[in-house]
């Protein structure tokens, strides 16, 4: 039987502590001198990239190689999915030549789930439209765990976009698994108005959102899922509801800023805030090669 990561509301919060356990562990190798293992030696990893990527794709075919599998990247221009090639028929060639893990970052909600019925290969759900990034959440929650040692009993705030981000779809269902506090704030125009049946408080006012919060998250403006004007500006945003050092006084003093990248400088965040001592962002650079490691691993040895 194959293993599949589509999504993290699909997994129990036993084993996503069993994946962030595993991280732990693998975050040791990627801070090693030497990275070299053969966790993964004869395996095959190919990741099918749809959308633009630096951080899920590099940290995959990085950790793949960190475990001694042959990687392979594979992105929509330059393919014949650009002659018309379906979904389907890429993931069924791309198995035929003996993928192990197809690693795939599509536009649509649900891809990766679709193409999971049609190959024997395990499927990793590298981001899927507006539904789910689990290993970005997983990434997220290692880092939270190295600073704060626990999640349970947490204030997570997550601020932004939150109508059109997967990560924050990710954190939700892996944040309040674990017993986090998660609330969400944003312009009213980028929340959804169901937001609360999953289990968040939300506030259109930046300084509620982050008021004792543990961990302060910022999103990105996500310009390329917008189709109407649903803020006047990008300078707006910032005004209103952008991170700075005076909004992140209400959080509590040792509280840690976060941010999924790539990040828009003076949107979401202030430079100072984004490069100032409370921020973990490129700890959670290396945390995402850690959990796709573990998530590697585990997936060709019985799964989570
Ligand atoms: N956080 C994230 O998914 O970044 P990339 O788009 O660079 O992969």
């Amino acid at each position: 039987m194959k293993h599949d990561l589509l999504g993290l509301k699909e997994l129990t919060a036993e084993q996503i502590k069993n994946i962030l356990d595993t991280a732990a562990e693998m975050k040791k190798i990627v801070m090693a001198d030497s990275k070299k293992t053969d966790m993964l030696k004869g395996r095959t990893v190919v990741n099918l990239f749809y959308e633009n990527s630096t951080r899920t794709r590099m940290s995959f075919e990085l950790a793949a190689k960190y475990m001694g599998a042959n990687s392979a990247n594979m992105t929509a221009s330059g393919s014949s999915i650009q002659k018309g090639e379906t979904l389907r028929d890429t993931g069924e060639t791309l198995d035929a030549m003996g993928t192990d893990i197809l690693v795939m970052r599509h536009h649509r909600s649900g891809a990766p789930h679709f193409l999971s019925q049609f190959v024997q290969a395990s499927v990793v759900n590298a981001g899927d439209g507006m539904n789910e990034h689990p290993t970005q959440a997983l990434l997220d929650m290692l880092t939270m765990l190295e600073y704060k040692k626990h999640i349970e009993g947490l204030k997570v705030a997550i601020v932004g976009d939150i109508s059109h981000s997967r990560v924050v779809r990710s954190n939700i269902y892996g944040l309040t698994k674990l017993g986090a506090e998660v609330t969400v704030g944003g312009p009213k125009t980028l929340m959804p108005i169901d937001v609360d049946r999953l289990g968040v408080k939300s506030y259109d006012n930046v300084h509620e959102a982050i008021l004792d919060a543990d961990v302060v998250m910022g999103l990105r403006i996500q310009m390329e899922r917008q189709h109407k004007g649903l803020f006047p500006s990008l300078g707006e945003y910032y005004r209103f509801f952008g991170i700075d050092s005076r909004r992140l006084k209400m959080a509590k003093p040792d509280a840690i800023v976060m941010h999924p990248g790539p990040v828009n400088r003076s949107v979401e965040m202030s430079t100072h805030v984004i490069d100032g001592e409370k921020s973990v962002i490129t700890n959670q650079v290396t945390s995402g090669v850690a959990v796709r490691m573990a998530v590697m691993y585990m997936l060709t040895n019985g799964g989570f």
